[in-house]
């Protein structure tokens, strides 16, 4: 993929939150890799409201990079631990920004990783703006961008009011992963893949993201969001436009971005009819959760890409909560070729199995021996053996903000098209369906597949059904 990595580094790391979960869980082991690869080089200033010292945090990063890696090398510890400074105040006094001027030093490039809750966001954009930390400065934010059409128009304002569009980074960590980055990598570096990946000869797409535990103590986070807004509007989405997107052109940076803008602006706004949502048995007791509840913890949708290469194929994602696995796949099913005695059964397909382990595979059929001309399944597989130095995906997302390079960060105009495909099942007033843990979510699910032989099954060792 094109990449866009000849402007300046950033020159500082601010962390707004650093005290949190994500920095705990995602930052400081981000952080001790990039140590051990040579490439932290610049100071990384924690900011929190809570008031610690800075051997507090260095404890703190100490903590979450043992419990990470099996191994922890001292030297590289040590090169995060000496890089780290700490600022606390409340976000809202301008004594907290003088405070972090003086820390910035002389940097002329900071980024700033804004992982504070989203009513916060207006405070310290304009504090950093007003007391000119924004000068020059990039930003990092996570999902989720709003929560719907209207608020996502809101958050970017409030941003553009201290940043350039192209010095914000809107963080979905699936564009950092690997096996993600493989989609488009197998589709477009393959010449056998692209003649065929079309409506000419592609039955179906279908993308399970299943996850096996439940909302982990999450759930007044969970309330908020549910399935569609947690992982379709964004995750799968994205993975939706890496499967569907025309290929990159390769004489300007912005390309592999705006192809999936397309994408995203041609799937159909999903309607109730090709949605069925779920909830787990179990949930309105979470902690956090309302007893009333009408939280989806899974959902199943039926998308329609409406493209000159996508017309009529249907395009479904599945994803939840507490189902009998925790394993995304995808399974592009190829059409039946016209002799149909000799190709009974399972027909062509390309599977890619994005995790926990990575694989693309591609079923055929070979002739059973025998006198009959009869086929059965077969699978050739490329199966990746990690070698234990992959990028996780924050490191790799980190390393490219820090470099300038947004190719892999959701774009504001995707944010909104992405949101727009979801606006019109967002708050539906109906009660999801109940489904027992353990189970493929509501057996209603089904119905949205039947029409392509039903939802493939990651985890069964037999073809399809969910
Ligand atoms: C997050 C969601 O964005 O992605 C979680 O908020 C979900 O609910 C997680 O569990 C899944 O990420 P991964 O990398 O573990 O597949």
């Amino acid at each position: 993929m094109l990449t866009d990595r000849d402007k300046p580094r950033s020159d500082a790391l601010v962390f707004f939150g650093i005290t949190g979960d994500l920095a705990y869980k995602k930052i400081f082991p981000a952080l001790y890799a990039m140590a051990g690869r040579g490439r932290l080089g610049v100071p990384v200033i924690g900011v929190a409201r809570s008031p610690w010292t800075v051997s507090q945090l260095r404890e703190r990063a100490s903590q979450s990079i043992s419990e990470r890696f099996r191994e922890v090398n001292q030297q590289n510890l040590a090169a995060v631990a000496e890089r780290l400074r700490f600022v606390s105040g409340d976000y809202a006094d301008p004594a907290l920004y003088a405070e972090l001027s003086k820390e910035l030093g002389g940097a002329e490039r900071p980024l700033y990783y804004l992982a504070v809750p989203p009513s916060v966001f207006p405070v310290v954009v304009k504090r950093l703006a007003e007391s000119g930390c924004a000068k020059g400065a990039r930003v990092i934010l996570e999902k989720p961008f709003g929560r719907n059409l209207s608020s996502a128009r809101e958050l970017n304002a409030i941003l553009r009011q201290a940043f350039e569009e192209p010095d914000i980074y809107r963080i979905d960590h699936y564009l950092g992963k690997e096996p993600v980055q493989n989609l488009l990598l197998f589709r477009f570096a393959n010449t056998f893949l692209e003649p065929i990946w079309n409506r000419n000869y592609i039955e179906s797409v279908q993308i399970t993201m299943a996850e096996k535990f439940g909302v982990q103590g999450r759930g007044r986070f969970y309330e908020e969001a549910g399935a569609i807004r947690d992982v379709i509007q964004n995750h799968l989405l994205q993975i939706v436009s890496f499967l569907a997107m025309e290929p990159p052109a390769t004489s300007y940076h912005e390309s592999a971005r705006d192809e999936q803008v397309k994408v995203f602006r041609t799937i159909r706004p999903l309607e109730p009819e090709n949605l069925v949502r779920g909830q787990f048995q179990g949930y309105q007791q979470q902690q956090g959760v309302a007893p009333d509840s009408r939280v989806e913890t899974f959902a199943a949708a039926r998308l329609w890409i409406e493209s000159w290469r996508w017309e009529g194929v249907p395009f479904f994602v599945r994803t939840g909560k507490c189902l009998p696995a925790t394993t995304t796949e995808v399974l592009v099913k190829l059409k039946r070729p016209p002799l149909i005695r000799l190709a009974a059964g399972e027909t062509n397909y390309v599977r890619f199995r994005l995790s926990p382990d990575v694989s693309i595979s591609i079923g055929a059929r070979v002739k059973r021996p025998g006198e009959q001309m009869i086929s059965d399944p077969s699978e050739l597989s490329f199966v990746h053996q990690p070698k234990g130095d992959e990028m996780d995906a924050y490191e790799r997302l980190l390393g490219d903000a820090m470099q300038g390079d947004p190719t892999l960060f959701a774009r504001q105009d995707g944010v909104e098209a992405a949101w727009a495909v979801v606006e019109p099942i967002l708050d539906l007033p109906s009660q999801p369906l109940e489904y027992l843990p353990g189970s493929w979510g509501p057996v209603e699910a089904e119905r949205l597949a039947d029409d392509v032989g039903g939802w493939h099954c990651p985890n069964c060792v037999e073809g399809s059904s969910g």
